[in-house]
């Protein structure tokens, strides 16, 4: 399995798997079975609703003598209602308590947006914002450091930050993020930002894989294209003898960052984790590289405030 080197000499497995929109219900079977897979990374997130479930799972893993906790890795993200300083260290303490854990691998700022405290559910008025004035990103940040300072989580890092944000918080603190989780696939390549990242010591994860097909239908565009039935992905899938989402993956592993795909059956989360096995040429990559159309599964419009608190979530 690839990894990615941290600083400390600590190394994260490439191929996590994803657990954004894995139903509880699901989740705790669909964890054990990938542990039981050989997968060491889980990404989590508190928004996903799920992570007494997940935890539920870690625990049964680490019982059993599945994994160890040293072997585990384990990342979850801080979301969005707790933003201020006083919040983040009892958001990631919840966080903490639910999958059962007393220290987290990594802990990522889920979006470069924050809302109302007391704002249950999503937002519906540009009033459920507080704008960066209110919660200068920097003011999170340090509060995440405190947190690391505490043992509570090892690495800290962000998610869905641009190149001109992730400048922004580097020009502000001494601590820079370590991680970079943001949506990358064959439709979206994002090579500067791959570029900056690499070129700044910053790893990157890339959510979606799969193009998230299991998401709510009010999520989706009418006529989103499909990744998984991708001519150009099935037939670089059929020269080397494996499956479109094997191609998927395996396409990540070439570039060097961390990738999460979800899923909840444990025959496909086996056959996700054996992408480790699928080297790419420099023609497959090259084929891959005109699929490039910039195209955007989770396009951040839903962040978007009337009022101009927050436009433009991706700079770009
Ligand atoms: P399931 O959970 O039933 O396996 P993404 O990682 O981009 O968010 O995509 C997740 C979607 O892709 C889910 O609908 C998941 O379904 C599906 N999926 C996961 N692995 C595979 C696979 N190997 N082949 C086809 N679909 C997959």
């Amino acid at each position: 399995m690839k990894v990615l080197k941290f600083n400390n000499g600590d190394q994260l497995d490439a191929i996590g798997l994803g657990t954004w929109k894995s139903q509880p219900v699901k989740v705790e079977d669909a964890v054990l079975s990938a542990l039981k897979s050989g997968y060491k990374h889980i990404d989590c997130a508190a928004v996903y609703g799920n992570e007494a479930e997940i935890g539920k799972a870690f625990q049964k893993a680490i019982n059993q003598k599945v994994i160890s906790r040293e072997n585990l890795w384990v990342t979850s993200k801080l979301w969005n209602t707790a933003h201020k300083a006083e919040d983040v260290i009892p958001a990631l303490k919840q966080t903490l308590d639910d999958l059962q854990l007393d220290y987290l691998d990594l802990y990522l700022i889920h979006w470069p947006v924050a809302f109302r405290p007391d704002l249950h559910g999503f937002p519906e008025s540009d009033d459920d914002f507080l704008s960066l004035q209110e919660v200068p990103v920097i003011e999170t940040w340090q509060a995440m450091q405190e947190a690391k300072k505490q043992g509570l989580v090892k690495h800290l890092g962000v998610s869905n930050f641009s190149v001109t944000k992730l400048k922004d918080l580097m020009g502000k603190t001494d601590n820079p993020p370590e991680m970079n989780q943001v949506e990358l696939h064959p439709f979206l390549h994002q090579e500067n930002l791959l570029e900056f990242c690499h070129s700044n010591n910053i790893h990157l994860t890339a959510y979606s894989p799969l193009g998230s097909g299991d998401r709510s239908t009010e999520m989706k565009a009418e006529d989103e294209p499909s990744l998984l039935e991708n001519a150009v992905v099935k037939a670089i899938a059929k020269q080397h003898d494996v499956t479109p989402a094997q191609i998927l993956i395996a396409f990540h592993l070439h570039r060097h960052t961390a990738v999460i795909p979800k899923s909840t059956n444990p025959k496909r989360i086996q056959e996700n984790i054996n992408s480790a096995k699928v080297n790419l040429t420099d023609e497959d990559m090259q084929q891959i590289k005109s699929l490039d159309k910039h195209y955007r599964y989770v396009n951040g419009k839903f962040f978007e405030t009337t009022d101009g608190k927050y436009s433009n979530i991706f700079d770009e």
